[in-house]
């Protein structure tokens, strides 16, 4: 039996780790054995790659960039998520190829096909069985940080076009893709997204 890979995307502030972690329990009390990932940052390595990727000091060049964040998702991939599904577990994970094509491919200098095809490179061609992206107006996603920190990571700092850029990047991933993607607007209640995702995730479950 093999399991599943659900991954959750959208903007800084659209409340993804809040509904992974409400199907994570979801799943967990119904007797699935899941497994939590994000990326950046889902291993050991991972973690040192995350603090290099968005915390160090300085410009990182954009193809460095976007080889640290392939580089920490082979790693997860290989070492973390790929065995798990393959012992017919869940994995949850926070963040995932499409952060790399919306996020690298919306600041102008990387092509998003390029940037798209160094990740499924360095994960062997590994996809999600289900892609929820919770979709947010970027104003509305830099309210939620500004009331929540006062600190920012690199990316975050950006300025609000890239962010409606990385929308736009992701709008176009799911209309490409509506058999892999559940679009969710990240306005409604956490109630009626968590119900929303619980339906379709159920539909993938073994009856
Ligand atoms: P994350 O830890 O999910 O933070 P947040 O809770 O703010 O969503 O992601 C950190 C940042 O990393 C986020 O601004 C998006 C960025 N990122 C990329 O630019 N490319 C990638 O491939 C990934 C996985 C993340």
């Amino acid at each position: 039996m093999t399991g599943l890979f659900i991954t959750f995307e959208g903007g800084d502030g659209s409340g993804k780790s809040t509904q992974a972690e409400l199907l994570a329990s979801w799943l967990s009390e119904g007797g699935h054995t899941v497994v939590r990932s994000r990326e950046p940052g889902g291993t050991d390595l991972g973690l040192e790659l995350r603090k290099i990727v968005l915390h160090r000091r300085g410009h990182i060049a954009p193809r460095a960039e976007a080889l640290i964040y392939a580089a920490d998702r082979a790693h997860n991939i290989a070492t973390k998520v790929r065995p798990a599904v393959e012992r017919g577990e869940i994995v949850i994970q926070d963040r995932y190829l499409d952060s790399s094509v919306a996020y690298q491919g919306a600041g102008r200098v990387l092509d998003p096909d390029e940037v798209g095809n160094i990740s499924l490179w360095a994960t062997e061609g590994f996809m999600p069985d289900l892609t929820i992206l919770l979709d947010l107006d970027e104003s509305i996603g830099r309210e939620r940080l500004d009331e929540a920190r006062t600190t920012y990571d690199r990316l975050e700092a950006e300025k609000s076009d890239f962010h409606a850029r990385v929308r736009q990047g992701y709008l176009a991933l799911a209309a490409a893709d509506p058999g892999r993607f559940l679009v969710l607007s990240a306005t409604d209640s956490i109630g009626s997204l968590s119900a929303a995702i619980r339906t379709r995730v159920a539909e993938l479950l073994p009856a």
